[in-house]
């Protein structure tokens, strides 16, 4: 939902009807806890917390403290010297309410053993450019949704049968219910911006990345590559005689590199093309909040390939395409792991104490 609002407004941002030049204007904060019985090797509850997707705060049940995991995250204490300690203490209270809900999880769905998981996501969404805020917190159960709060209604949604107890019991709780409203609405917000204004230098950069063209194979489609921008707000495609094109173009993900950066790739399948018509393509990479595009024109003097051995470029040539292969390796390795992680997103059960802890966090 909320990748969406951003890719709309960057594409709006791009046809030039918004953008004051800045950067991200959607921000939010998201905390994740994940509850687990039965996993090896694996803390039996995790705490992360995100602003703007970059994580900034852990906590799990081996290390039992809350943790920056960003620098500017330390910036916190000077306003607020508290501030670790009691994000502990409430860390320790939830793993502690997990717990139990794990165990109520089991009971609504009769089980005795084996591996059981209880997910948490809530947070909040506030537009710097018109003050919309949105706010979410649902559960899961072994990876299935469990139940999750309505803002707009002020009311539980139970997608199964086992969670209809749970709605039923928190959607009596009418103070509980405005709790978590102002959370979401209010202090969440004040939180989130006061987090963006700790890392906005880093949170608001805009790193432009190095744009190249790769190419497998003599008869390989040409692959545009950049690595290296942020945030990923980015938008790259091909274009002939000025003009963007879709036939025969194939768009890559946005993939994270291991260094907060972000890289993709788009692919022009070349098959049915004319040498002397490749100099009417060109490729283009834009960064949601930055004018200048980079503009690649297609010519086989640029393209890097590892099957020509033509000259002394062979070495560097291979180096680099080895350090593409690691980015790429990295890069794949970061998306299963993103994968696993959203397959199994927030599922938790009920218990109605729990609330209070969840909403206590970054308070
Ligand atoms: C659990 O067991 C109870 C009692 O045997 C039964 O009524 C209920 O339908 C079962 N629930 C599930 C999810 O299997
Ligand atoms: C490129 O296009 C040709 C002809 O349109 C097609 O036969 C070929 O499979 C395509 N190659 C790739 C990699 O998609």
């Amino acid at each position: 939902m909320s990748e969406f609002s951003m890719k709309t407004l960057m594409f709006l941002a791009l046809l030039g009807i918004s953008l004051q030049g800045a950067a991200a204007v959607k921000h939010s904060l998201k905390y994740f806890y994940t509850a687990s019985s039965g996993v090896p090797n694996f803390p039996e509850f995790v705490s992360v917390g995100l602003v703007d997707d970059v994580q900034m705060f852990h906590y799990d049940s081996n290390t039992r403290r809350a943790e920056p995991k960003q620098d500017w995250m330390s910036r916190v204490t000077a306003d607020d010297p508290q501030y670790w300690e009691r994000e502990t203490e409430v860390s320790v209270r939830a793993q502690r309410t997990f717990k139990t809900n794990i165990e109520t999880g089991k009971q609504r769905f009769n089980q005795t053993g084996g591996v059981h998981i209880v997910q948490l996501m809530y947070g909040c969404e506030w537009d710097d450019d018109t003050g919309e805020v949105n706010g979410y917190d649902q559960y899961g159960y072994d990876g299935e949704d469990f139940i999750a709060f309505d803002l707009k209604t002020g009311t539980y949604i139970a997608p199964v049968p086992q969670a209809v107890i749970t709605k039923h019991k928190w959607d009596n709780d009418r103070a509980q219910i405005a709790q978590t409203k102002n959370y979401l609405t209010q202090e969440c917000i004040d939180w989130l911006k006061k987090y963006v204004d700790y890392g906005r230098s880093s949170l608001l950069r805009t790193d432009l990345p190095s744009v190249s063209l790769l190419q497998k194979t003599p008869s390989s489609p040409v692959s545009c590559h950049a690595t290296g921008f942020y945030p990923d707000s980015a938008l790259m495609f091909w274009r002939k005689d000025g003009e963007e094109i879709h036939e025969d173009v194939d768009h890559g993900e946005i993939l994270p590199n291991h260094d907060g950066s972000f890289q993709m790739s788009v692919d022009l399948n070349l098959s049915s093309v004319t040498p002397e018509d490749w100099r009417r393509y060109d490729c283009v990479f834009q960064l949601s909040g930055v004018k200048n595009n980079i503009v690649i024109k297609l010519d086989k003097a640029v393209i890097r390939t590892n099957w020509e051995k033509s000259s002394d470029m062979t070495v560097p040539i291979t180096a680099a395409a080895v350090v593409l292969v690691l980015i790429f390796i990295t890069a794949v390795g970061l998306m299963a792991y993103k994968k696993k992680k959203a397959k199994c997103p927030p599922s938790p059960p009920d218990d109605g104490s729990e609330l209070s802890e969840k909403l206590n966090p970054e308070t």
